[in-house]
């Protein structure tokens, strides 16, 4: 089956920083990757740190925010979004999106608004562009600082200018990640980003205080994610996998550091891997959740059971040295990933587009620029759920993973975060895009005739004619 993602990952490179972790002993933070990094999305500064929501943790105290105060986000987000401002005792205040555009209804920003109000997390989603415009009257007017939440949205192509722009206005910080379903996937991990010497200097001081990440965590990360490559690939897998499970089999003892090096060799050098993915999967089943129970449960069902309380995220660390290494020729290669993915989305988008009718009122594609966009999936919303769930299990027969995105349910309505939350009223948009959700597969390994093969699914899905 072709899974809803597969890592855009140098599987050599990945050896070969795997080798190298192993040997590695020093705790250096990952400086040359932050520099480097920096200079490619047109900032001023950036920290690589453990993961995203970490990088959220410390932003919050960075940007001024105190306990008690509280901050504007899309209810359509990652729950760890959440539990990171939880965390540092500020109280999330879900607003709504616009649909087809995934921007942030600045109405719903408006209404809102309370005098304890000090944040605005403006989200970029799949890859699609973010429309800064209408942010900087409305945080100055407000007095709101702005942490743009990038984990989904690394478009190198269109940062530094407009970023840097606003950034000169309010006070700005842009986040993100590097989990192993992101643009540049390092196995976890996240990074801060500042685009003026005030919050620059700030950031630095910050770095200097943070613990790094140990080389054997660095590398069970990284040999999680070629376990992970193994689980994913199209030719073994058979239905929804989380994306932890390299990592926990690792953490867990249950794989070594030198097999998950020896299952990378393996991937790299194209070999028959049948029977090593067997053995790993067995490896998975236990006897409440054999592995048929976690392959068959499908994308619809996957809505996590939220555990009672919100999740206390861990303090920052900084990046080390072996999953730089590793980040250094990945980075080198996103523009090339990015290609694939503009490509991909562009064809699907066309095909889609042809559909007749496409009504906009039962049927919502993102809307592309001309040059397309780095789609990290392809976001189709339906307005009949019904709809969406039996489309989502046509296209799974047909052997293509798609359906719910990673958080099938706005913040507003999982029970978790009832009382951390201040709602302000109605969200129906975010409803609506969980609900009628069809997250279309693309990743840049996925052929053409693929991709086109998952459209002609849906034209005769919706009946429509071309
Ligand atoms: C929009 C958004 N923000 C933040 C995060 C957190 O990133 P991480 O998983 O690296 O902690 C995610 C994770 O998927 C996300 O989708």
């Amino acid at each position: 089956m072709i899974p809803r993602l597969y890592p855009s990952v140098d599987i050599a490179d990945l050896c070969s920083s795997l080798e190298g972790a192993q040997k590695q002993g020093g705790d250096e933070p990952a400086i040359n990757f932050e520099r480097k990094f920096a200079e490619a999305i047109g900032a001023q500064r950036c920290l690589a740190l453990t993961s995203g929501r970490t990088a959220l943790r410390l932003a919050v105290g960075l940007l001024g925010l105190a306990e008690g105060d509280e901050a504007l986000l899309p209810s359509f987000t990652c729950p760890v979004v959440a539990d990171a401002l939880i965390s540092e005792g500020i109280t999330p205040v879900p607003i709504d999106l616009t649909l087809p555009s995934y921007q942030l209804d600045m109405e719903s920003a408006d209404r809102a608004l309370s005098p304890r109000c000090k944040l605005i997390l403006p989200t970029a989603y799949f890859g699609l562009p973010l429309n800064l415009e209408p942010l900087a009257e409305f945080c100055q007017a407000n007095k709101l600082a702005v942490l743009l939440d990038s984990a989904q949205g690394i478009d190198l192509d269109r940062w530094g200018g407009e970023v840097a722009t606003l950034a000169r206005s309010v006070p700005l910080l842009v986040m993100g990640s590097f989990n192993l379903d992101k643009h540049l996937p390092l196995g976890g991990g996240g990074f801060l980003a500042s685009f003026e010497p005030h919050l620059s200097a700030k950031l630095e001081e910050a770095g200097d205080r943070l613990a790094v990440h140990t080389p054997q965590e660095e590398a069970v990360d990284l040999a999680g994610m070629a376990l992970q490559m193994l689980l994913l690939h199209p030719r073994y897998y058979k239905g929804y996998l989380h994306f932890d499970l390299g990592r926990e089999l690792l953490a867990e003892g249950k794989v070594s550091l030198e097999e998950a090096g020896e299952i990378c060799m393996g991937l790299s050098a194209g070999k028959d891997m049948d029977e090593t993915c067997r053995s790993v999967i067995r490896l998975l089943s236990t006897p409440e959740s054999g592995i048929g129970t976690l392959f068959r449960r499908g994308l619809r069902f996957l809505i996590p059971s939220y555990p009672s309380q919100p999740s206390a995220v861990h303090l920052p660390r900084r990046m080390g040295q072996a999953k730089a290494e590793f980040g250094l020729p990945a980075l080198e290669k996103l523009p090339e990933f990015n290609s694939f993915r503009r490509r991909n989305g562009s064809i699907i988008h066309n095909a889609l587009g042809e559909l007749s009718p496409v009504d906009p009122s039962k049927v919502w594609l993102p809307p592309l620029p001309e040059e397309g966009a780095p789609l990290l999936r392809y976001p189709l919303v339906m307005a009949d759920r019904a709809q969406a769930v039996s489309l989502s299990q046509r296209l799974s027969r047909t052997g293509f993973e798609a359906g719910a995105f990673n958080y099938p349910q706005p913040l507003h309505r999982i029970p978790t975060y009832r009382k951390f939350l201040r709602v302000a009223g109605k969200l129906p948009v975010c409803e609506k895009i969980s609900e009628g959700m069809v997250n279309l597969p693309l990743w840049p390994g996925m052929s053409p005739e693929q991709l086109g093969e998952m459209t002609e699914v849906i034209f005769r899905h919706l009946g429509g004619g071309r």
